[in-house]
């Protein structure tokens, strides 16, 4: 059966740097077919995670073959613990093994864990080969994969070491979303709604009339809300790849929910949709606290991540016992915005009205955190 209904993004980057963004069903099985012709030698090294390896290594391996493509996988352990200097030196040490070369490409197959480690791993392999990324959770499909934002955690903080390193081409297979836990679902669900507050009231309103058919499997759904999300992250990212102002603005509710992530150490008590759905609460609330909005649209944005299934308050039991306004602001000023000791936050008039507030007083953000649970 021909490839059907499958939308295409392009990433304008200029000459050297554009992609597409391929969206629809089936595009695992397609995968041989639209990678060939970015392939210098008919060989690829795969990287990906246990779990995404026994759900879809050998669909993808079967088309690679089909299209007479050498491949080979790497496997590597599944979770957040992974985008570490030790995965990332394993990782490294195998694609040297596997004899990959400068003008080689890494196929790219898993979450956003996966994406941002090999990614990096492709950044700085023989100062840089190319790869191509296969997301296979919403989060990857909408936010992570896109972009070239590839890195590794510190103890200190998420995402600390990396680098920009944009991919070839980005598959976002709408089939693959089935297997996908309802927790993770519902996790990448907040990155999509992230995108209608940032910016587009329009598709607030479709999240709030289609968010559930969403959620619930519905294909259509899934691929015009992913869709959605990537020409909006395309058209910001290419506007300002390296963010040095617009981009800031996909960090909405992530200065918040990168703290959460820190005190819950990354684990499962919180993944990090969760964090970002809370955060963006956090940062609607922060934002009325300052007097740049009047709160009007809290109790509807709380009430749809209510009827969706993310958290959408500090009582959330992952996070407890919470830490204190000190800690917390210890952890926030990790952010990767903050430019000599300023703190910059991603704040909002109203849904769909965010901008960026650079210079944000210290003693604003405590006073904000004592007067919620952090004590
Ligand atoms: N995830 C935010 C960005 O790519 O800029």
């Amino acid at each position: 059966m021909p490839l059907k209904n499958c939308q295409t993004i392009r990433v304008d980057l200029g000459e050297s740097r554009s992609y597409d963004i391929m969206v629809g069903s089936r595009l695992i099985e397609f995968a041989g077919k639209l990678i060939e012709p970015h392939l210098k030698r008919p060989f690829t090294i795969i990287v990906t995670d246990e779990n995404v390896a026994e759900q879809h290594l050998a669909d993808l391996q079967a088309s690679f073959g089909n299209q007479g493509i050498e491949c080979d996988a790497i496997i590597l352990p599944a979770g957040e613990k992974s985008k570490s200097m030790t995965m990332l030196a394993t990782l490294l040490e195998k694609l040297i093994a596997y004899g990959v070369e400068r003008s080689d490409v890494i196929t790219v197959l898993g979450g956003g864990v996966i994406g941002d480690l090999a990614g990096f791993a492709a950044a700085t392999l023989r100062r840089g080969v190319d790869f191509i990324q296969i997301p296979t959770s919403i989060l990857a499909q909408v936010d992570s994969s896109v972009g070239g934002k590839t890195g590794i955690n510190s103890p200190q903080g998420k995402n600390l070491i990396g680098a920009f390193h944009q991919p070839k081409l980005v598959l976002a297979d709408i089939d693959i979303l089935d297997t996908l836990s309802d927790r993770h679902i519902c996790g990448g669900y907040a990155e999509i709604f992230k995108y209608a507050l940032i910016n587009d009231p329009e598709f607030y309103n479709w999240l709030l009339e289609n968010g559930e058919k969403l959620i619930n499997g519905d294909k259509a759904a899934r691929q015009y809300a992913v869709v959605k999300s990537c020409q909006s992250k395309a058209n910001i990212v290419a506007q300002d790849e390296k963010e040095h102002g617009l981009r800031a603005l996909l960090n909405l509710g992530h200065t918040f929910g990168h703290a959460l992530e820190a005190h819950t150490q990354y684990s499962d008590r919180l993944i990090h949709g969760e964090g970002v759905a809370i955060g963006m609460v956090l940062a609607f609330e922060f934002s009325s606290f300052l007097g740049f909005n009047n709160g009007a649209d809290i109790a509807a944005i709380k009430q749809h991540m209510q009827k969706i299934g993310l958290p959408n308050d500090l009582s959330f039991e992952g996070l407890q016992p919470l830490p204190s306004a000190k800690q917390m602001l210890k952890y926030m000023l990790q952010d990767k915005k903050t430019e000599q000791g300023e703190m910059t936050f991603i704040l909002a008039n109203a849904v769909g009205k965010s901008f960026v507030e650079k210079n944000v007083d210290q003693q604003l953000v405590t006073n904000f955190l004592k007067s919620k649970s952090f004590k």
